[in-house]
């Protein structure tokens, strides 16, 4: 039987016998434990929280996709800081239940749900018409819906799904409600992207829109939001309009849905050990929606509520030049 009153590792006595000692060795060993778990739940799943008290009264806010997950956490905290808010949805029912949640947690009865498919560019045209009609201003647009698939789904217009929903549906949108945006300056333009974005190439070549899988779909669709912002900050300089793009972090939300299934399978455990609360994903958006004096950042990616650099093709003027004139063909704005 191994001798128990003395552990030794080299030279070091971890465990010579006496109980005080090995009292003390297990609550060093549990601090540590402690320690080291506090660590990593606040390095992963806590994220920064946007700081800014800023009211939002009088002023209108759409966001899209803003039934579930990040977009409706955002939905609520504007709505919570007075705001009149959009909710675009695809969904009649998925829409108008957020519509009725949010009102009754923050007592605000001007939000309100209006249907956006954005994989068809006859509903962005739809929407933007009644959008112009009905309401006065414009001041911050958050294009926040996405979807990951498989490469192989397309549009009403035929496009990749995941390059239709998440670039072009929203580049459509933008452009539609520019006036708007430009006529209640100071305004903003806000595009969640994702740091996948750093996957991304795009092939012009390919028709830019062909089936590549949907890793690089996805990832291709999040540069492109990258590229749009960086062109669109350049082409409202002086108009008082700002455009951010952001990475929410890596969050639990109904996006799972759109994972491959052996990723599905592995969902509860990721979800525990990685993935930060809606929340918490919802908080650069807000950032960037209320902070005051973000102006000068017109053009930037932001994480974790602050600036960050992003990779040479994400700031590539021909690039973000190139995808906007093509973006003008693919959905027909040159002819308007
Ligand atoms: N979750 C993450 O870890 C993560 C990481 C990086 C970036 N992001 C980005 O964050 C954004 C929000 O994602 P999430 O995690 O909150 O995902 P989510 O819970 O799946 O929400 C996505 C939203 O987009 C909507 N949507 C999908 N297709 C649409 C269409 N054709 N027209 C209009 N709306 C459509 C969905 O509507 P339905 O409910 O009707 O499907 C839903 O409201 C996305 O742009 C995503 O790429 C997320």
């Amino acid at each position: 039987m191994a001798d128990l009153t003395s552990v030794t590792l080299g030279q070091w006595e971890l465990w010579d016998g006496p109980q005080y000692h090995r009292i003390f060795l297990g609550v060093c060993v549990s601090v540590t434990l402690l320690m080291c778990v506090s660590l990593y739940y606040y390095l992963v799943k806590v994220a920064d929280r946007c700081t800014c008290t800023t009211r939002l009264d009088g002023k209108t806010v759409i966001i899209t996709g803003a039934n579930t997950g990040i977009g409706k956490e955002t939905a609520l905290a504007l709505a919570q800081r007075g705001a009149r808010v959009i909710l675009a949805c695809r969904s009649e029912s998925r829409g108008l239940a957020a519509e009725r949640d949010i009102r009754e947690k923050t007592g605000n009865s001007g939000v309100h749900f209006m249907r956006l498919d954005l994989s068809s560019q006859e509903s962005v045209k739809e929407f933007a018409q009644e959008f112009c009609n009905a309401e006065e201003r414009l001041d911050i647009l958050i294009n926040n819906a996405g979807v990951i698939n498989d490469g192989s789904a397309r549009t009403a217009e035929g496009y990749e799904l995941s390059f239709g929903v998440n670039h072009l549906g929203h580049f459509l949108l933008t452009n539609l409600l520019l006036e708007k945006l430009k006529s209640s300056a100071p305004s903003r333009v806000i595009n969640v992207s994702s740091d996948a974005y750093q996957l991304g190439r795009l092939d012009f070549d390919d028709g830019i829109h062909g089936n590549i899988g949907r890793v690089k779909s996805y990832a291709r669709s999040k540069l492109a939001n990258l590229l749009f912002t960086h062109e669109l900050s350049k082409i409202v300089e002086g108009k008082d309009v700002s455009a951010f793009a952001l990475h929410p972090g890596s969050i639990d939300t109904d996006i799972k849905r759109n994972w491959a299934w052996w990723l599905r399978s592995l969902a509860p455990i990721i979800s525990f050990l990685f993935l930060k609360t809606s929340t918490e994903g919802a908080q650069t958006t807000i950032h960037c929606a209320v902070a005051d004096g973000l102006q000068k950042h017109s053009g930037k990616y932001f994480k974790g509520c602050r600036v960050q650099k992003v990779a040479p093709i994400a700031r590539d003027d021909k690039l973000a030049k190139k995808l906007w004139r093509v973006s003008l063909e693919m959905t027909g704005l040159t002819n308007s």
